[in-house]
């Protein structure tokens, strides 16, 4: 008789993990087609070429979606409309891309204000998903370029 056993793994190996994402992808492929996910960054550059500032995105164009993942500017830049670029530099991917729709989730003590300034909408909330802190759930309709 077979035996099979559980491991855990705290080194996981590239080899290893993308059997079980291989996996994964082809048996969502006949809901979500065959085109691959695609992540890219954004980076703001200053003068010395130095990244100072950037947003990390992936989109599946199979389901028009655009996911923002993660966005920060260091301190000292921060309210001059750069993380707005980056925002908007995102979205163009995706809509270049056949996104329709922009998502991402928010901490309570990060930048919901910032993101609805841009015409996010709140679609779900977690209380106290992080310690004492609630997840956001936030969408944004995108519309094609001119
Ligand atoms: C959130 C962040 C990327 C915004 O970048 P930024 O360059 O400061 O943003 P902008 O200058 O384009 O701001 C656009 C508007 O949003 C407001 N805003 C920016 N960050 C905000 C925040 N954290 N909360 C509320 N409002 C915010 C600005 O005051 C500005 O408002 P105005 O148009 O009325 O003047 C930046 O503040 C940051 O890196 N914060 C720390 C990390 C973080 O919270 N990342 C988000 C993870 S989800």
């Amino acid at each position: 008789m077979d035996t099979f056993q559980i491991q855990v793994d705290y080194e996981m190996q590239e080899k290893d993990a993308d059997i079980i994402f291989n996996g994964l992808r082809e048996f969502n492929t006949p809901y979500f087609g065959n085109k691959k996910s695609v992540s890219f960054a954004a980076y703001l550059r200053d003068g010395n070429h130095q990244i100072v500032g950037g947003v990390f995105a992936w989109m599946r164009p199979g389901i028009q979606l655009l996911c923002i993942d993660t966005i920060w500017i260091t301190e000292n830049l921060r309210n001059r409309g750069f993380g707005t670029q980056l925002i908007l530099a995102a979205e163009n991917e995706g809509i270049k891309n056949g996104c329709t729709h922009a998502q991402l989730e928010t901490i309570s003590f990060q930048a919901e204000e910032f993101y609805k300034k841009l015409g996010y909408f709140q679609i779900g909330r977690v209380e106290n998903l992080y310690g004492d802190h609630d997840a956001i759930y936030l969408r944004k309709h995108l519309l094609p370029l001119k």
